[in-house]
């Protein structure tokens, strides 16, 4: 008979001796592969204890890693959720590292969640809860991207997303064998911060996809359930002199957040330049490239270089993957006020995250340390 666990249970296993993760809802004892995972330990040990069912899907885990976790399989989480004991799991959601990364408390998440926004509007977003939120607009701009817009409950409310964040997804979503599963995945909206009464999503679908797809066939008036933010890099104005982007195809959401951002704050004294390599496929693959040109012709300290792997005839763009030499000529030199930040599939991070640490730049600690000089979304 297979155990179940709470998630109690659970978090009382977050040694590195004895550590057991919720992935999925199944549990698994990762003592023994903490030293070896290819992703760092570090990313293991900060979910110890815990359910790290987002960051595993948001990694991009391949099948090899799925197979991974079958020999690490030890039960399943108990479906009674009497069982869920708060206390036990922000006792032991601090990292068990020295890392500074420390998981909010209850009371602190409680309290971001009702504190109005900055510009004293109240916000949408909570961050433990999911909040379910109407579609009002929907525009396709290409056969498989939408932009869909979702209104806020109160017209004067804004989403309550730092620059730089994210919120989750989530569905309950019936699986090719028939089983009806919540899957839950990370977006990044188009719209600015600070806007007020709704929020936008661009949204690329897949065929296999799952709230990708889900999202695509919404129907206006049809709900989805969000919940937030997430996301460990936060975008404060001048931070760093100067921004090097490198994104992949629906990868642009993180890095036009940011841009709409300093470009916002110019009248506010962000003198922060940026540049971006903008990879895609072919040319009808580029992504809200009107709007992209458009704040490029508009501000001085912006720049964007598109990247195509099948250009078409007549193109004076990059071609090609984007290499360390396009990179070094592209993008800002190493430096202590410098900061590299990337989105884009899996294979493209790999083998960027190699170029960077290449051409000089600090090897990454933790995946989603915010003090990263080549942070990953
Ligand atoms: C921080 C962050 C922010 C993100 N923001 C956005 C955003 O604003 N807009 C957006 O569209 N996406 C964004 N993503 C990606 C998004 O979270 C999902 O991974 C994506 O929508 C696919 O989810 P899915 O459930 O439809 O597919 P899944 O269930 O994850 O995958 C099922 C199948 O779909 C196919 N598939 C999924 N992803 C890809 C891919 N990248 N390339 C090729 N095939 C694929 C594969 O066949 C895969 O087996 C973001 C991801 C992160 C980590
Ligand atoms: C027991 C659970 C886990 C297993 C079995 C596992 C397994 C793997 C494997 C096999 C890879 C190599 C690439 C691939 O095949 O997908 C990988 C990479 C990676 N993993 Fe995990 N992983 C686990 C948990 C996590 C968690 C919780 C995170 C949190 C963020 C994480 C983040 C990453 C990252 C960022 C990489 C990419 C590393 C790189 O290419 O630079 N993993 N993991």
């Amino acid at each position: 008979m297979v155990q179940e666990f709470t998630r109690g249970q659970v978090a009382s296993h977050s040694s590195k001796d004895d550590l057991y993760l919720i992935i999925r809802n199944k549990v698994y004892n990762a003592s023994e592969f903490v030293d070896e995972h290819p992703g760092g330990e570090e990313v293991i040990l900060e979910n110890a204890g815990r359910d790290a069912t987002e960051a595993y899907e948001d990694a991009g885990h391949s099948e090899e890693a799925d197979d991974i976790l079958v020999d690490l399989f030890v039960g399943e989480l108990s479906a009674n959720p009497d069982a869920w004991h708060p206390g036990a799991v922000v006792e032991t959601s601090r990292p068990v590292t020295g890392s500074s990364k420390q998981g909010p408390t209850i009371s602190q998440l409680r309290k971001e969640a009702t504190d109005p926004a900055p510009n004293g509007l109240s916000s949408f977003l909570v961050r433990e809860s999911f909040q379910e939120t109407e579609l009002v607009e929907k525009t396709c701009i290409s056969h498989n991207v939408v932009i869909c817009r979702f209104k806020l409950p109160q017209s004067n409310q804004t989403l309550g997303l730092p620059t730089g964040q994210h919120l989750s997804v989530g569905a309950i979503l019936t699986q090719p064998d028939g089983n009806a599963k919540e899957v839950i995945r990370s977006y990044t909206p188009i719209s600015k911060s600070h806007e007020a009464g709704y929020f936008e999503l661009l949204v690329k679908s897949y065929p296999k996809g799952n709230i990708s797809k889900h999202i695509a066939s919404l129907e206006l008036g049809d709900k989805i359930r969000v919940r937030g933010p997430k996301g460990a890099f936060h975008y404060t104005p001048n931070m760093v002199r100067h921004i090097g982007m490198v994104a992949g195809g629906s990868g642009i959401t993180p890095m036009l957040q940011i841009i709409q951002a300093v470009l916002g704050g110019r009248s506010n004294g962000d003198t922060t330049e940026i540049d971006f390599i903008f990879a895609n496929a072919g040319l009808e693959d580029i992504l809200l490239m009107e709007r992209l040109d458009a704040l490029a012709e508009m501000d001085q300290g912006f720049r964007v270089h598109y990247v195509l792997e099948k250009p078409p005839s007549q193109w004076n763009g990059r071609v090609g993957y984007v290499t360390a030499d396009m990179i070094s000529e592209l993008l800002p030199k190493p430096a202590r006020d410098v900061k590299i930040l990337v989105c884009g599939p899996p294979p493209m991070v790999r083998s960027l995250k190699i170029s960077f640490e290449d051409l000089g730049f600090e090897k990454p600690l933790a995946a989603d340390n915010p003090g990263n000089q080549v942070f990953v979304f």
